[in-house]
């Protein structure tokens, strides 16, 4: 992965991750003076939200790619911005009034660590949550790609799988130790000019949408490209609705 790495993920994820981080940061309210952990920070989004609300001073993020950490550092000077892993994260107990992970728990090779390290860090009394796109019921951002995907090719599985149930993210919070937790649906809307503003993004090779149309020969991407057009609003301007899973846990003080 190179820097243009996380140029991509803002043109392609981060138009989404932006009004959902908006979101998360009001459901959770974070108070000036407490302090925020944002696990798989990727180049930004959550980190961004979270300094407009607390200041440089506030935020805390961790990321193991390397790329998106340098992406953040310079993008949020004086932003504690640290490399590595949700499971073993590198801070001591009650560190944090509150600790956020967005869209992350899908890539965790053991979540139940993950999440049970985001309540190790975070202090008695303090807030833990994570969220992701709902892709049990939808909308999410990519719906009508994998829809196209499916129409073309039966067999074309939607990423991330089956992480991403309200009763799988509610499971893993239970197994991980998080207390009184509470699960809600976060909504948002993103506009797009036309159907290439909606499409570019896709050709930007991110992600697993990314890796099937390199897969394809050039009439095969033509195919899906059209399909993809059949599933959205035909012209522009138009918007897309996404939803999220997010569940909230409190840690016992
Ligand atoms: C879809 S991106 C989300 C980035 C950002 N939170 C956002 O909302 O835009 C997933 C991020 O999780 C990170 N990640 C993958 N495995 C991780 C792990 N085990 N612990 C922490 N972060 C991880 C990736 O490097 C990537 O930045």
């Amino acid at each position: 992965m190179s820097f243009q790495a996380a140029e991509s993920y803002d043109r392609f994820m981060g138009r989404w991750s932006r009004p959902l981080a908006a979101e998360l940061v009001r459901l959770v309210d974070p108070q000036q003076g407490q302090r925020v952990l944002d696990v798989g920070c990727g180049p930004g989004s959550l980190t961004g939200a979270l300094v407009s609300r607390l200041g440089v001073a506030g935020v805390v993020a961790i990321d193991p790619a390397a790329p998106f950490v340098a992406a953040a550092r310079e993008r949020f000077a004086g932003v504690e911005v640290h490399q590595g892993w949700a499971e073993s994260l590198p801070f001591d107990d009650d560190s944090f009034d509150l600790a956020l992970a967005q869209l992350v728990v899908h890539f965790m090779t053991d979540p139940v660590a993950g999440l049970r390290e985001m309540a190790r860090v975070t202090r008695p009394g303090g807030v833990v949550a994570t969220s992701l796109w709902d892709h049990d019921t939808g909308p999410g951002p990519l719906t009508p790609f994998w829809a196209a995907a499916r129409q073309l090719s039966p067999a074309a599985q939607e990423a991330p799988g089956p992480t991403a149930t309200r009763d799988r993210l509610l499971d893993l919070a239970g197994r991980a130790g998080w207390r009184d937790v509470e699960h809600t649906v976060l909504s948002v809307h993103v506009a797009f000019g036309s159907f290439d503003d909606w499409w570019e993004p896709f050709t930007l090779g991110v992600g697993p949408m990314g890796d099937r149309l390199a897969a394809l020969d050039d009439e095969g991407r033509e195919r899906l490209r059209r399909a993809c057009q059949e599933q959205l609003p035909a012209g522009g301007p138009f918007e897309c609705e996404a939803r999220a899973w997010c569940v909230t846990g409190r840690i016992p003080a």
